[in-house]
């Protein structure tokens, strides 16, 4: 049987309100409109169903991530593009994550916290400062911001099409997609 294109995974960080899962959403329409097998992995989605037993506590997060990368490394290794988008706040998971799933692609939705806060799609950051929910990212729970990802969007400046865009130019370049003609 003839092989098809290999897999790999996009993982993308970042504050809650970054952007993750609009980006995510964007790059799986273009990726599909390229022929490609792309799937969503989003955070809340999984927090429903794979992760319903975990709450928000270091090792509940780091558990979280650990189910997600194995979900993802199943994807990557049959041809197709998970694309994660998972706050992910330690360094340690995504290391973890990465050393699992081999073609890893690290993408930090770089949205400074003020941006955030201001967008605050899920009213969580409210309710954070209000005293109301504790172990808030970028509140009262720490976010490593990656050293170095593979590739950084600016979801300020760039538009969710600009920055899914960028990232998949990024890909091209950097020969894990084959160039748009
Ligand atoms: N340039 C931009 N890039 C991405 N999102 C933007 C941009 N400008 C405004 N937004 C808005 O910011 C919000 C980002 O929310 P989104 O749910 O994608 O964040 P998230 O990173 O998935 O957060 P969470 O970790 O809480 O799930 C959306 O409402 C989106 O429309
Ligand atoms: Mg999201």
């Amino acid at each position: 049987m003839p092989r098809g294109p290999e897999g790999f995974c996009l993982w993308l960080t970042g504050l809650p309100s970054a952007g993750k899962t609009t980006i995510g959403k964007v790059l799986v329409e273009r990726l599909t409109e390229r022929g490609r097998f792309a799937e969503l992995l989003d955070g809340d989605e999984i927090r429903r169903g794979l992760s319903a037993d975990l709450g928000f506590d270091r090792a509940s997060r780091e558990a979280h991530a650990g189910r997600v990368a194995f979900v993802a490394k199943l994807l990557a290794r049959n041809g197709a593009i998970p694309i994660v988008a998972l706050i992910s706040p330690y360094r340690s998971s995504r290391a973890r994550a990465r050393a699992e799933i081999g073609r890893f692609v690290e993408v930090y939705v770089d949205t400074p916290l003020e941006v955030c806060e201001r967008r605050d799609v899920k009213g969580l950051y409210r309710r954070a400062r209000a005293g109301e929910i504790r172990e808030m990212t970028g509140i009262d729970d720490p976010y490593e911001a990656p050293e170095h990802p593979e590739i950084v969007v600016d979801a300020v400046r760039l538009s969710p099409a600009e920055s899914a865009a960028s990232i998949l130019a990024a890909l091209e370049r950097t020969g894990l997609l084959p160039g748009a003609h």
